[in-house]
């Protein structure tokens, strides 16, 4: 099945492949169940191949099936909710996809209005219920898993939600080429990626240069809210986040992490896993200083 799209850009469902772990999970609508570490898939490494553009991996490539339901909704709905990044290194899609043209955020959401960025939405479930909650601003949830899009692309389609959008692929080409300084309204990283390993610190997503890219697109008074469920990266994120000098705490007290229950942060799936695996969740809310 392969539909055209307004932007050129076939979204092939059959092609959609699997990888029977997460596949399973992700038919069974749980997300909880996936993989914390999505196994390498049998496409070679290419550790490096971002770093010659200047920017790290910060991914795991893998292939996951898209349920009927996440299939049927990117192959339905694409044209209308979807974006497809620019990078040079768009061929861990599945399947492989030609970007669309230069970012234009009011054709996109057919308005002007403040700007919130999610950074691996993963399912979508954090980025549906913020954006239902929060009508007056645009949400655009960023991925490079195609079945988690579709899932955001079906809950903002049962929910009614005009004020959702999604984009395939590297989040920081999108920050870096297409989405203008002093634009966004806030920047959402919610459980990103832990890479556990210390050979693989370097690919975590927070660090100082990714931060001072997203404090740079960040709006003056723009806040950018990170949650982890991995202790030792959480310590790692508010060193990083208070090194940066453009940005300023919102939860200066104490741990200087923000209390769980003043964030209005969803629970996601991974987040029901650290709780169930007895890790603590930590929050922090940083807010980019005025000019
Ligand atoms: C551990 S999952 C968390 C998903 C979701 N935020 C949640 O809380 O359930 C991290 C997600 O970030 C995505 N990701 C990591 N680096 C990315 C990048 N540079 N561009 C786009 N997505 C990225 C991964 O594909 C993955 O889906």
């Amino acid at each position: 099945m392969r539909v055209e799209t307004v932007h050129d850009d076939p979204v092939d469902a059959d092609a959609i492949e699997v990888d029977p772990i997460t596949a399973e999970a992700m038919t069974a609508g749980d997300p909880a169940a996936q993989p914390a570490q999505p196994a390498e898939t049998a496409r070679p490494a290419e550790p490096e191949r971002h770093a010659r553009h200047g920017l790290i991996r910060t991914f795991h490539p893998r292939r996951g099936r898209a349920s009927t339901t996440q299939a049927d909704a990117l192959t339905r709905l694409w044209s209308v909710y979807g974006y497809t990044i620019a990078d040079p290194h768009h061929t861990y899609h599945t399947p492989e996809v030609a970007p669309d043209g230069p970012f234009d955020r009011e054709r996109l959401f057919g308005r002007r209005a403040p700007l919130v960025l999610e950074i691996g939405c993963g399912m979508g479930e954090a980025t549906a219920e913020m954006a239902a909650a929060d009508p007056e601003r645009d949400y655009l949830g960023a991925d490079v898993h195609t079945p988690g899009l579709g899932n955001l692309i079906a809950l903002a389609e049962a929910r009614g939600l005009t004020n959702v959008r999604v984009a395939r692929g590297d989040v920081l080409f999108l920050l870096r080429d297409g989405v203008e300084p002093g634009s966004l309204a806030a920047v959402h990283v919610f459980f990103p990626d832990p890479w556990p390993k210390a050979k693989h610190h370097k690919r975590r997503i927070i660090q100082p240069d990714t931060v001072a890219l997203i404090r740079d697109r960040l709006a003056p008074g723009g806040v950018l809210h990170c949650a982890t469920d991995w202790a030792e990266y959480a310590e790692q994120m508010l060193e990083v986040l208070e090194a940066d000098t453009g940005l300023r705490n919102r939860y200066p007290g104490g741990s200087g992490y923000a209390p769980r229950d003043a964030v209005g942060r969803p629970v996601t799936g991974y987040e029901r896993r650290g709780v169930r695996d007895g890790r603590p969740i930590a929050d922090l809310v940083f807010e980019k200083i005025g000019d």
